[in-house]
């Protein structure tokens, strides 16, 4: 029998899916699978582009404290870290052991390079961040609202957390924007489907005007941000493309025929230059009024 949408979404984010199990890292079977992956963005100049673009929009001064929320390996909060400078202090929460140990190495081997940055490291949930009101002069969060079941308390714990007059960023992927060039679009239509609907908040990018709204945040200000990716292979890594047929097949959405072709479309599109992905990523920036 055929599943329905909810036990296809929880098939194509099943056993070690990077759409539903960044949310707990700890424990799945695999965990350097999604270090690798956040390795792997990391060296992609578009994710290097955006992310220092949207540290600056924070305008950290030195001496200011700044939190970075699903801080993932902690490159960007060696970056936070560096803008804030020794007065300062930058803190690293994450909801994950495993994300946090691989952050604390990173600044243990920035320090064997003599670079002494001001940063502490807190395992915690974002939905209940454990900082007292008004902590911190700004906060960040870059792709983690998506793994989390309610980005909207998420964000409204971040704006607790920041002093009157404070910035909170947010970085997401809309993955209703995810699209795949294939001579079957329905087909591709139904693969994006299933692996957007395989995220806690597949949708968080749009939601966050409003979720900054509703924690009475101003001066929202948003910059679309598109990545076009045109390497089959990264792409299959990142988006976890033939789990994601696989979860469409099980959900009885695709037959194994058409997924097959469909496979073999993406990568001899690959083959001749011609393969072609693209996903739009919302930077949005509030302040907490006062201040
Ligand atoms: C996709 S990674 C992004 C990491 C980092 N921000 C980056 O840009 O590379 C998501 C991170 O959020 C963490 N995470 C997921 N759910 C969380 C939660 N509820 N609270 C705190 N961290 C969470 C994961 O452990 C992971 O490190």
């Amino acid at each position: 029998m055929p599943m329905n949408h909810y036990e296809a979404a929880v098939t194509a984010s099943g056993a070690g899916s990077l759409a539903g199990e960044f949310q707990r890292v700890d424990r799945v079977s695999d965990p350097g699978r999604f270090v690798a992956c956040l390795e792997r963005l990391s060296s992609i100049p578009f994710f290097r582009d955006y992310k220092s673009g949207s540290r600056a929009a924070l305008g950290l001064r030195p001496g200011d404290r700044v939190l970075e929320v699903g801080c993932g390996l902690g490159l960007d909060l060696a970056a936070l870290g560096a803008d804030v400078g020794p007065r300062g202090l930058a803190v690293g929460l994450d909801a994950s052991r495993v994300m946090l140990e691989r952050a604390g190495k990173g600044r243990a081997e920035a320090a064997g390079r003599g670079q002494s940055l001001s940063l502490a490291f807190a395992a915690g949930d974002a939905l209940d961040l454990p900082f007292a009101a008004a902590s911190f002069h700004a906060c960040r969060v870059d792709r983690t609202l998506q793994h989390v079941v309610d980005p909207f308390r998420a964000l409204a714990e971040m704006a607790r957390v920041t002093r009157p007059g404070g910035r909170v960023l947010a970085v997401e992927p809309d993955w209703g924007s995810y699209l795949l060039d294939a001579a079957d679009p329905e087909a591709a239509g139904i693969v994006a489907r299933t692996w957007r609907d395989g995220f806690p908040s597949g949708r968080a990018g749009r939601t966050l005007v409003r979720g900054m709204a509703a924690c009475g945040l101003t001066d929202i200000a948003v910059t679309p941000r598109t990545f076009v990716l045109r390497d089959f292979a990264t792409a299959d890594a990142i988006y976890d493309i033939e789990r994601s047929v696989a979860g469409a097949v099980a959900a009885g959405s695709l037959t194994q025929e058409r997924a097959a072709a469909f496979l073999a479309g993406l990568v001899q599109a690959d083959a001749r230059g011609c393969f072609f992905s693209s996903l739009t990523f919302f930077e949005v920036m509030g302040r907490r009024p006062g201040g």
